[in-house]
Order: structure tokens, then sequence, then C-alpha cells
């Protein structure tokens, strides 16, 4: 991997204040492998307790408000997950697109306003099934991904993209290691003429069902910059055998 890896875990709806010890666990092996960046975006609720338990471990949240403030009841802003101690939020989690509805349009505005107060950024995008079936999947990721991205980066650094295809999510299932390699040329191209050399900076992460069984292949592929990993980050002795497989992708 050509860039410094960058594993982060993606808790979902999962985790109370008995799991923690998984995110201290994850923080103290993390110092011993300084060759990859680790984060665990975990439930809005844990964030400042998690934060507390790990002192300068990455903790992100896994998503924010497009607006900055106002009246959207049950909602957390960017602000307010910053003030908690996050350092980095995910926008655009498939979850959110398809069971919530979250526009394209949203999903740039959240990541306009994350990066705007310095939070890092993982801007998540992905085909579905039947999309992949008609053969459109990238375009159909590369329209997608134009939509989402936000038009004011004052930071470029602060964005990762991750390749995540619904249909790998959960399921077992992982495109072949061609399909991600040419989705992740494609996002590349997509970030090359939006931000020119500023898109250099910018990580593209694959998520969709990694394991300690599969990371070594996947890191492998050209583009592949890192990893955004679901089931097996709830566990810290699932999720660490990813970190070390991102970690000798460095040496080899
Ligand atoms: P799984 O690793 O459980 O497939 O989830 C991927 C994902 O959605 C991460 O955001």
């Amino acid at each position: 991997m050509a860039k410094r890896p960058f594993v982060a875990g993606n808790w979902k709806m999962h985790g109370t204040r008995a799991e923690l010890g998984q995110v201290t666990h994850v923080s103290i092996e993390t110092e011993t492998i300084p060759e990859v960046l680790v984060a665990l975006c975990v439930p809005a609720t844990l964030i400042t307790r998690a934060v507390s338990a790990s002192p300068g471990f990455l903790i992100g949240a896994q998503d924010v408000h497009h607006e900055a403030k106002g009246a959207f009841t049950g909602s957390v802003s960017v602000k307010m997950v910053k003030d908690a101690g996050a350092k980095l939020t995910i926008v655009g989690h498939s979850e959110r697109r398809e069971m919530l509805g979250e526009t394209d349009a949203q999903v740039r505005a959240k990541a306009e306003l994350a990066i705007d107060e310095g939070l890092k950024t993982i801007l998540c995008v992905g085909e579905s099934d039947k999309v992949r079936e008609t053969g459109q999947a990238l375009n159909v990721v590369a329209q997608q991904l134009e939509a989402s991205l936000p038009d004011r980066v004052t930071a470029p650094i602060h964005l990762s993209i991750a390749y995540e295809p619904i249909w790998a999510i959960g399921t077992g299932k992982v495109p072949s290691t061609g399909d991600i390699g040419a989705m992740h040329g494609r996002i590349r191209q997509v970030l090359e003429q939006r931000y020119g050399d500023g898109a250099a900076s910018i990580r593209i992460l694959y998520g969709g069902s990694v394991k300690g069984s599969n990371a070594k292949e996947i890191f492998a592929i050209d583009g592949v910059d890192g990893a955004l990993v679901g089931g097996a980050s709830l566990e810290a002795d699932d999720f660490m055998p990813i970190v070390h497989a991102a970690a000798a992708g460095v040496k080899a």
C-alpha cells in the first residue's frame, strides 16, 4: 500500500459500556503498530467514554446531521460529536442511504460540515446487487461519488472514501480482487478530476465482509488504502488480525 493504511471499525448499533474493554484492547495493541492508522466508530452514546478509556486513540462517530443545528429531534450534529471527543465521522453509509433515504446532497452537506470542523471523514459509496448484475457498477458508483463529494474541501487530507458494495456488507461475499481494483481505480479518477493534486492524500478504503482471513488478499490489491470493517470490528480478537494484515502489507 502506497499510503499509511487506515483501518476503521464501524460498530453500527452495537455496544454499551460493557464493551469498552474492546476499545481499550485495540487502542493498547495499536500503539505498537504505528505503520497503520486505526480507528473505531462507536455509537454516539459511547464516544465520550471510549475517548476517556483510550486517550490518544482515534474514536469516531458513525453519522452526523447534514445541518449544523436546529429542530431535528434525535439527531446529532458535527459540533456535538466533536464536543464528545470524536475526531472522525462516517457519512453516507449505505444503511442510512437505503433505510433512511439519505440523499447524495445530504451526504455532501454532512461531509462539508465535518471537514470544515476539522473532523476526519469517511464518505461511503457502493452499488446494490442489482446494479452489479447489470454491469453498471463502475458508472453508478462514480455518479454517486460525484454527487456526494464535498465541493469545498478546505483540507482533502481529512477525507477518505469507503467503497462498500451493499451486497457484500454482512454477507460474507466479497467482490473479486479484479472488481475491487477496478472500482478503486475509477474512484481515484473521480477524485483526481475533482481535486487535482489534492486527491493524492485521499485514501480509498474497501468495506464489506473484511475479516482476518481475507484482509491480506484485499490489502494487496492496487489502489486499496485500508478497510472499513463492520462485524469483525466488534471484538478486538477479530479486528486486530486485520490491522496486523495492513501492517504486513506496508512491509511487503
Ligand atoms: P461488514 O464488515 O460487517 O460486512 O460491514 C461492513 C460495513 O458496513 C462497514 O461500514
